[in-house]
């Protein structure tokens, strides 16, 4: 089969097409041949050694996808050769080679089948990034209509934090760069879009808010925006960390958490086991049925061009990109 193999750890521009022997099906795996793969910011971190996992080389990344499945190792019994699967979060393209090759090895308990009425394109690459969402969302415990603010908002995490804020009745305050998405971020349920490059941006929360204040924050990017992040909040705030792609905190003054109690804790999806992560994209696909929802595509690459594929999820997307293996 053809795959994407990254040679040595460094960066994402290194990886290389070439010729890979065809996976084989454990016991409790399926081989699955691939139709579409999705990007993560993550696969680009591992490549680049800044990942805490060290797959041995050559590695094949690509922790999402869809595909058919043509192979049933011993001991599957939910799965059937010509069947449609979804891979949920698993060490699929983390620690085991990844989606980003014509066919892969995925255990069976990592797939779910696609939600009834969507697109493959939909279904592709969406896994990752909505049960992201939800433990932000929820690992505080039940939120109770909020307000939410949600930065990276165009990004895989972002639209998929929106869409289930607005299922679940939360008032949304989106990050974006810029002017160019703001439309689009209310679209999807957004009530007010700031920029965080605007100086004004707490003065815009505050006059929307009136005397409510920020309850949870869904922190994508990191960066220096994070101390104005903290000053929206209110008494118990909280902030769900996710990602840090606008790079570290430069300064942080632990006393802004004392008075209002805030709390701050890190998302890490990979803690969901395989059952949970099943169980919760149920309950993502339920939420989202509520509205009618559904995935946002940015763009779909050719499998031969997945370098430009990287480089437009680095400039920031409006959704997921996506790459098309066959
Ligand atoms: N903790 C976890 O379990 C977990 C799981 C999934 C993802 N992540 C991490 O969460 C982050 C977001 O992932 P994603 O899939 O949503 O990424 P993404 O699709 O690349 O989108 C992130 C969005 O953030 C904004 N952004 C990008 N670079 C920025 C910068 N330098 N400064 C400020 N804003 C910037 C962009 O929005 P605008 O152009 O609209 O500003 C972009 O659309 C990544 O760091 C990823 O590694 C963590």
């Amino acid at each position: 089969m053809k795959a994407w193999v990254l040679p040595q750890f460094g960066s994402i521009q290194s990886l290389k097409l070439v010729d890979y022997p065809d996976p084989i099906a454990g016991p409790g795996e399926v081989v699955l041949e691939m139709t579409l793969a999705g990007l993560n910011p993550a696969d680009r971190y591992l490549a680049e050694g800044q990942y805490p996992a060290r797959p041995t080389l050559p590695h094949i990344l690509g922790r999402d996808g869809i595909g058919t499945v043509v192979q049933v190792g011993p001991g599957v019994h939910h799965w059937k050769v010509e069947d449609q699967a979804v891979l949920v979060r698993s060490e699929v393209g983390v620690n085991r080679p990844g989606t980003f090759a014509e066919k892969v090895a995925v255990p069976a308990e990592s797939l779910v089948r696609p939600p009834e009425g969507w697109t493959i394109e939909q279904s592709a690459g969406a896994t990752l990034v909505y049960l992201t969402a939800w433990q932000a969302l929820t690992q505080w415990g039940k939120l109770d209509p909020s307000v939410v603010l949600v930065t990276g908002a165009s990004g895989g995490v972002g639209v998929a934090t929106l869409q289930l804020g607005h299922a679940s009745g939360h008032t949304l305050i989106g990050m974006s760069r810029g002017s160019s998405k703001v439309k689009k971020i209310k679209d999807l349920g957004a009530d007010l879009v700031v920029d965080p490059h605007d100086t004004q941006w707490r003065r815009r929360v505050r006059e929307f808010l009136g005397n409510r204040k920020v309850d949870l924050v869904v922190d994508n990017i990191g960066g220096p925006v994070f101390g104005e992040l903290i000053d929206t909040l209110g008494m118990w705030g909280k902030v769900s960390v996710v990602g840090r792609l606008a790079g570290p905190v430069p300064q942080f003054n632990t006393a802004s958490l004392f008075f209002r109690r805030i709390r701050i804790g890190g998302v890490a999806v990979g803690t969901y086991t395989a059952d949970e992560s099943r169980e919760v994209w149920q309950h993502v696909v339920q939420t989202l049925n509520r509205t009618g929802a559904k995935p946002v595509v940015d763009e779909i690459y050719p499998f031969d061009r997945l370098p430009e594929a990287f480089e437009r999820l680095s400039q920031g997307p409006f959704g997921k990109v996506l790459l098309r293996v066959r």
